[in-house]
């Protein structure tokens, strides 16, 4: 059976490169799809997530989340994604629209409604997961766990510290990490070495739409260079639901720091266990990266 997943994005041009793993990997059943402002605006996250539902000719129903963090101003990525979020490709027009409901409630609704647990999977800031924990923490007894792309037991990628998704809410990410769901964290400590090299990288054009599509976006993209090689964050969050074996988790506790003057949207990672209290999440600390480029080449070659 496939494992269900909901899947909350800010595309962005990784984000793109997950949906395609998420819609094409055999072992994943794509449920439904939530934007979130991060990346860039939500209004241009959503019509980016809109574009490549349409590209794809998914039949996946998508919600628009919120448009701002929880208590701070929105500071984006647009000098890594380009300014649409998504530089590079011309999509097709089309008439596809997000659904009436807000994100929140649209995941609230789909758990509700499941037959079993559901994954929730989350590779922007955690904005509309901690609104679903605040208005309806009645829906967590079928998540089945919550994977992310975000933080850092080492150094950030936004401040010397702190990893961009965490950074730009790290109030929703505190309230995240203190629900008691069972969260596994793909961080920088992995998602820096989750590089595609720039010799397959070349062969992309060649593989099909997908790949050509992929390709125009990878050169607008600067989490590294064509040259020496690309970082695919938010990709190792799903390869990590499908092939776990490729990554080393630790138990940790980790918190969020919200409110230290250099240090906001940093995430603690007590790897030692010298705060003394119990773990909240299994912590990604190595990759095989070898064995993620080839699951990565495996998985795009089932995309039209
Ligand atoms: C994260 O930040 C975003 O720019 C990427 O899409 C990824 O989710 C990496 O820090
Ligand atoms: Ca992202």
């Amino acid at each position: 059976m496939r494992l269900p997943i909901i899947l909350d994005t800010d595309p962005g041009i990784d984000d793109a490169a997950a949906i395609a793993a998420a819609l094409f990997a055999p072992e994943l059943d794509l449920q439904l799809m939530t934007t979130v402002a991060g990346n860039v605006s939500v209004e241009k996250t959503t019509r980016n997530a809109l574009q490549l539902l349409h590209f794809w000719n998914a039949d996946v129903p998508l919600a628009q989340g919120a448009s701002m963090p929880l208590v701070r101003p929105l500071r984006d990525a647009a000098s890594v994604h380009g300014e649409s979020g998504m530089e590079g490709y011309e999509f097709v027009e089309h008439d596809r629209q997000a659904m009436v409901k807000p994100a929140f409630q649209a995941i609230r609704d789909a758990l509700m409604h499941a037959p079993q647990p559901v994954t929730l999977v989350a590779i922007g800031p955690l904005t509309n997961i901690a609104l679903l924990l605040t208005h309806y923490p009645e829906c967590v007894f079928n998540i089945q766990r919550l994977v992310i792309m975000g933080g850092a037991a080492g150094r950030g990628n936004f401040t010397p510290n702190a990893e961009f998704n965490i950074a730009i809410d790290p109030e929703a990410a505190a309230k995240v990490f203190q629900s008691g769901l069972e969260i596994v964290m793909c961080g920088l400590d992995v998602t820096n070495q989750a590089m595609l090299a720039p010799e397959y990288l070349a062969t992309l054009p060649q593989l099909n739409q997908t790949g050509k599509m992929l390709h125009a976006l990878f050169s607008h993209y600067r989490s590294g260079s064509m040259n020496t090689g690309l970082r695919m964050h938010d990709l190792c969050a799903i390869a990590w639901l499908v092939r776990p074996e490729l990554f080393t988790l630790q138990s940790c506790f980790v918190a969020v720091e919200t409110q230290g003057e250099y240090t906001s949207g940093t995430t603690v990672v007590d790897i030692e266990g010298r705060l003394g209290h119990p773990t909240n999440a299994q912590v990604a600390l190595g990759i095989d990266v070898e064995g993620f480029q080839q699951w990565v080449a495996e998985v795009l070659a089932l995309a039209p």
